[in-house]
């Protein structure tokens, strides 16, 4: 099975791939949601020093697990430890990845289905002088809260990765992502330029780049951790599935790093597209996850209006480049499962890959639904949908972080964690010194503390 193995053809390839994995939702949605939430540029700063300081460790050890097993990460866990408890870290991941994936798919269905309603011209028949914001919350309340329409753009997303699955892992996702991620790149260069030009342009990036201290919090510092684990796309065996598909010459703490650079510039070229067109349209930055759908269509309205057409391109661009980041994190996540069910079960990849695409249609539909007609069902006080983002996001990314970093950290010997991230001793690396002495003694301590507080343990 070893020599049969498929593997990435190039480093470009693996760069983009593992950053597809990365760019995503988390940075586009989530990240300036956060931090508009947490007083802007100040929490960036956090979040950049958790990239550098736990982020990167954690990913160059997920990388080890993945390229030192060269199987799925359930399998990979299992060759590293006979320990039934450590042993099943990795089918850990298997789940919370087909949970993500779940609840990921329906909000990608509304990315999908704006980025059509703007090529019809969301953005251009919205009359002037129309209350905007209200006329948008009323396309995204009507169309999220349908019980059918938001469930067909959920399955047509889900398709396309599923190709992209089937494909392989050289002609399918490494394809797929050498030709998404530099396309999603220009696509954010271009639109950082027009943002630049918007009215609240100076406003927006002031927001941005110049830290007040005075907004800082613990909650926004332990906000700030939690976002770097979502965004580099830790802890739930993505980076490890596709570790495993890495050749032996692949300098993996580069590459974390090159990733981790990636995925910060694009989280900051998100903020610096969002913000100015937010501030122009005197639209309060702590708007929430309806930012996007809701907030975001006016400010652009307000700030482009004037240009119709290059209202138009910056609606059209902007959810094209939602759709792009959203598929190469849904491809990851898919392959989590897939690379599991077939290696494990001996069938092939096409059939694991249908099992996986059918179960996360399955809990992608009742996601979707608690939008809407079910959304009285709740349990702790939490739609179905709520209770995947909670559960997963919250609870098991940062409890799978902590079991990963005590068990490379403590359990593996460290001349065989050492040996693979310097290739056998052919790079020399002092960082992987660094990076231990965070496994063991920073990034337990700092996921615990992120734990206890999504589990609201703690009083701040
Ligand atoms: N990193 C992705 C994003 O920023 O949208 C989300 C994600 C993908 C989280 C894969 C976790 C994961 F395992």
């Amino acid at each position: 099975m070893t020599e049969k193995r498929a593997r990435f053809g190039s480093r470009f390839g693996i760069i983009m791939a593992a950053a597809g994995s990365a760019v995503g939702l988390g940075n586009i949605w989530r990240f300036p949601v956060e931090t508009g939430n947490n007083g802007g540029a100040a929490f960036i700063l956090i979040y950049l020093i958790s990239v550098v300081i736990l982020g990167i460790p954690l990913m160059a050890a997920e990388f080890f697990v993945g390229r030192h097993a060269r199987s799925n990460t359930a399998t990979a866990y299992r060759t590293l430890s006979k320990s039934p408890f450590w042993g099943n870290l990795g089918f850990f991941g298997v789940i919370g990845a087909t949970l993500i994936m779940s609840y990921y798919i329906v909000v990608a269905g509304w990315v999908l289905k704006y980025m059509v309603l703007s090529a019809e011209g969301l953005l251009t028949t919205v009359g002037k002088g129309q209350e905007t914001t209200t006329v948008f919350e009323g396309i995204f309340n009507r169309f999220s809260t349908d019980p059918v329409n938001p469930i067909i753009y959920m399955v047509l997303f889900i398709i396309i990765c599923h190709i992209s699955i089937v494909m392989g892992v050289q002609k399918g996702i490494e394809k797929f992502s050498k030709i998404f991620m530099p396309v999603l790149f220009a696509i954010l260069i271009v639109l950082t330029i027009f943002s630049l030009f918007a009215p609240g342009a100076a406003e927006g990036l002031s927001f941005l780049f110049h830290p007040d201290f005075s907004k800082l919090n613990s909650k926004s510092i332990l906000c700030a951790v939690g976002q770097s684990f979502y965004s580099l796309s830790l802890c739930m065996g993505c980076l490890c599935t596709y570790a495993s598909y890495f050749g032996k010459d692949v300098n993996m703490v580069k590459s974390a790093i090159s990733i981790s650079i990636i995925d910060s510039f694009v989280a900051i070229m998100a903020g610096m597209i969002i913000f100015p067109a937010v501030f122009s349209a005197n639209i309060d930055p702590q708007a929430g996850p309806s930012l996007v759908f809701i907030a975001l269509p006016s400010a652009f309205l307000q700030a482009f209006g004037e240009w119709p057409i290059i209202c138009y391109m910056v609606g059209v661009l902007f959810y094209a480049l939602l759709v792009l980041a959203t598929l190469t994190s849904a491809i990851s996540l898919h392959e989590v499962p897939t690379a599991y069910i077939s290696e494990s079960w001996h069938i092939k990849r096409s059939y694991a890959a249908t099992i996986v695409t059918v179960v996360c249609i399955i809990f992608g539909i009742f996601c979707s639904l608690s939008m809407g007609i079910m959304g009285e069902i709740k349990l702790f006080d939490k739609t179905i949908f709520d209770l995947f983002d909670y559960t997963t996001t919250t609870l098991m990314l940062p409890l799978s972080g902590i079991l990963i970093t005590i068990f490379i950290g403590w359990k593996v010997k460290r001349s065989l964690f050492v040996d693979e991230l310097t290739n056998h001793g052919t790079i020399k690396s002092s960082i992987v010194t660094f990076i231990l002495f965070v496994l063991r003694y920073i990034a337990p301590f700092a996921l615990v503390i992120t734990f206890l507080n999504g589990l609201g343990l703690l009083d701040f």
